[in-house]
């Protein structure tokens, strides 16, 4: 059951697919007050509730206990004390004895959420505009309550096969010669590879679709050969475009007024890394439409996948705020105290996404101005819709790869999402593990974070268990920073090792898929809250670590340093499968409750229910020439299992259900097997 309330005037803003009627009277379960223009929801808290949701942000798997604002923000160097990060995602869902809802603020404006923070026993939810549609979602489970989201949000978006490859990237690959030289790298040493980004070093000055004609002499013929290799060039493209006469998509920009515009009329301008920009007024229909167009050269040449990147939007520094900065060096420069020299640093502090320059521009979207700050949170969203829907006129049978770094609800359906600037800390890899359900629970099944760490250098250990949690994570993308530690898996003296959990990857490749497609298919998670399955078990619930996957898996990654294992909670019994690589692996069935398990840097573990199975296949080094045609199958069984296999990349999902609908029978036991209760069988198909 859905109930809709409004408030205000609310801005449309795509998230919601299903059309309901707004109801009057009181809202179930939370108090509503109004201060000014604020729309304030209150709720008591039991000691006992636990809150799950708001997808990208910081801390634990239960938000509870810190305040969180709906901002989007480039934040480089986030840490645990950072309120906003890259995307809103204002859907929150309460638990606890006798409690069950959820609730979303289809707000795009400023949101905070006082989860228990000013007082340990209360959340506040404050819309600081005041103009949204406000929905109340009840259900009998915390699933049915996360597709009952997914209902009126509409289905996650579907990836490539390829995109499930694994994917290495990094800022600084300057030259089509350097990419070559890690794609070869690659293969020379059978590391799998399906993908590599290209970041801004590919942008003649960094300008959106063009690229540096010395260095990429012919993108077309680069990408060919690079296909041949089954590897996927993966372009960046940022939201600002430069203010210059005669860069193309700036003229044709221009030409149909296209751009954000100041108070006064004239275009909004921002430096971003090409220097002074303009912006999309992304909120308009013909500037998606324009927009979207200047993704064909790169199609044209074979590029099938993207990522947005600078969509908050970030901005380095108005014209205008510079100008008044440089005027207070002046100043000091002729004489100031102590505190002039503060406030002068302080106004360059301040330069970059700057609350004011958020305040000083305005959107067209149906003609009447909406300044950009009343809608901010959805700037990067409707920047993605533009490219997805760029692509699906450009080629409507075709998935093509997209994740953005900016998002709002509504953007699950166009594409995935990385998780931006993280840094090479173990609190980073523990963060991701952390927000991949709420994730989830927001839509972004085809998520991930830079693996490996995006600043700070790695190192060799920290990589390899990044490497391990990614084996699990729709993205698999291997990011790093310019002047970082060089972060390819064969910079390492162990990169054997490295590849090792690679090719665990690729053998899992064909499962990992088929569990994404159901997921997404049924409007349900790939990655799960323990709570999810076993909500009667408080242990469960308050498990941190630790992630449901699938439909029958868990996984617990080592997320310290020099760590030797685990604990391990497991609420009922399971398999476990310690992985060293494709072929190299332990099963060992465990019990129901508390295990401390031997995990040494080389090892990883995929836990796995009763009754359900695994599918291993002999792997490959890329997903075109994986070989899955046969699979060990590993489960711990007591009776025949079925598993629906999905192997199609076509663009309608339902189809691809029941015509490659593939499924095995796991016979209850497998003699050749030593370990009991366990059986392995080979399936081919
Ligand atoms: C931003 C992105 C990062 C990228 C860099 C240069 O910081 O988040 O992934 O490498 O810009 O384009």
């Amino acid at each position: 059951m859905i109930r809709k309330y409004t408030f205000g005037t609310p801005f449309p803003t795509d998230a919601v697919v299903l059309s309901l009627p707004a109801e009057k009277g009181p809202v179930p379960y939370l108090d509503l007050s109004r201060e000014g223009n604020q729309v304030v929801l209150t709720r008591k808290l039991q000691p006992e509730d636990v809150l799950f949701g708001l997808g990208e942000s910081v801390r634990g798997i239960n938000k509870r206990g810190f305040r969180y604002v709906s901002w989007n923000s480039d934040i480089f160097s986030h840490t645990e004390s950072t309120e906003s990060l890259y995307a809103s995602h204002n859907f929150l869902v309460f638990f606890g004895p006798g409690c069950l809802f959820g609730v979303y603020l289809d707000d795009p404006g400023r949101v905070s959420w006082d989860l228990g923070f000013t007082r340990s026993d209360t959340a506040v939810i404050t819309s600081e505009n005041g103009n949204l549609d406000l929905y109340v979602l009840e259900e009998d489970s915390l699933p049915a309550l996360a597709r009952s989201f997914r209902k009126l949000t509409g289905r996650s978006y579907l990836p490539p096969r390829w995109a499930f490859g694994y994917i290495q990237s990094r800022w600084g690959y300057a030259s089509e010669a350097e990419c070559r030289a890690v794609a070869e790298e690659h293969r020379k040493r059978d590391i799998p590879l399906d993908g590599i980004c290209m970041d801004i070093d590919y942008m003649e000055e960094y300008k959106n679709f063009t690229w540096r004609k010395d260095a990429f002499p012919d993108l077309e013929r680069f990408s060919r050969d690079m296909r041949e290799e089954h590897i996927h060039l993966v372009p960046i493209i940022d939201a600002g475009i430069r203010q210059e006469e005669g860069y193309p998509p700036y003229d044709s920009g221009k030409a149909g007024d296209s751009f954000c515009k100041k108070g006064d009329g004239s275009d909004f301008t921002a430096a971003v890394w090409p220097g002074l920009c303009c912006f999309p007024d992304f909120l308009r229909e013909d500037v998606r439409r324009w927009f979207g167009s200047l993704y064909r050269p790169l199609l044209e040449a074979g590029v099938e996948g993207f990522w947005n990147d600078m969509n908050e939007p970030s901005l380095f520094y108005t014209p205008e705020r510079l100008e008044a900065a440089l005027l207070r060096t002046r100043e000091t420069a002729s004489g100031g105290d102590y505190e002039a020299l503060w406030s002068l640093s302080s106004a360059f502090n301040s330069l970059a996404n700057n609350e004011e320059d958020y305040r000083s521009f305005f959107h067209h979207p149906s003609g009447t101005a909406v300044r950009h700050d009343k809608v901010h949170n959805l700037y990067g969203a409707f920047m993605t819709r533009a490219s997805a829907e760029g692509f699906r006129r450009f080629d409507p049978d075709r998935r093509f790869l997209l994740f953005s770094r900016s998002s709002f609800i509504g953007a699950h359906r166009n594409g995935g999402v990385w998780t931006g600037d993280n840094s090479s800390w173990w609190s980073h890899l523990k963060l991701v593990l952390q927000m991949l359900p709420n994730l989830n629970l927001c839509g972004f099944l085809y998520s991930g974070c830079d693996l490996g760490g995006f600043s700070c250098n790695v190192t060799e250990d920290l990589l390899a268990r990044f490497l391990q949690l990614g084996v699990f994570t729709p993205l698999m993308r291997n990011h790093s920073a310019l002047h970082t530690r060089e972060q390819e898996v064969y910079r390492f003296s162990s990169w054997e090792d490295l590849r090792s959990i690679l090719r665990v990857r690729y053998a899992l490749l064909p499962f990992l898929y088929s569990e994404f497609m159901k997921a997404a298919l049924s409007d349900g998670m790939y990655f799960r809250p323990l709570a999810f399955d076993y909500p009667e078990d408080p242990r469960a619930v308050a498990t941190e670590d630790q992630l449901l996957l699938g439909e029958g898996c868990m996984i617990a990654p080592v997320l310290e340093q020099n760590a030797s294992g685990r604990y391990v909670y497991l609420p009922e019994d399971m398999l476990m499968i310690r992985f060293r690589s494709p072929e190299d692996y332990d099963l060992v069935p465990l019990d129901r409750g508390d295990h401390r398990i031997s995990l040494g840097l080389r090892e990883f573990p995929l836990f796995v229910k009763k009754n359900h199975a695994v599918l291993l296949c002999p792997g490959g080094t890329s997903t075109e020439t994986l070989d899955d045609r046969s699979f060990t199958v590993l489960g711990r069984t007591d009776t025949a299992v079925r598993y629906d296999l999905y192997r199609d990349d076509g663009i309608d999902p339902h189809p691809v259900l029941e015509e490659h609908l593939t499924p095995v029978f796991l016979p209850a036991a497998a003699p050749s097997v030593p370990v009991p209760g366990v059986a392995i069988s080979t399936a081919v198909l």
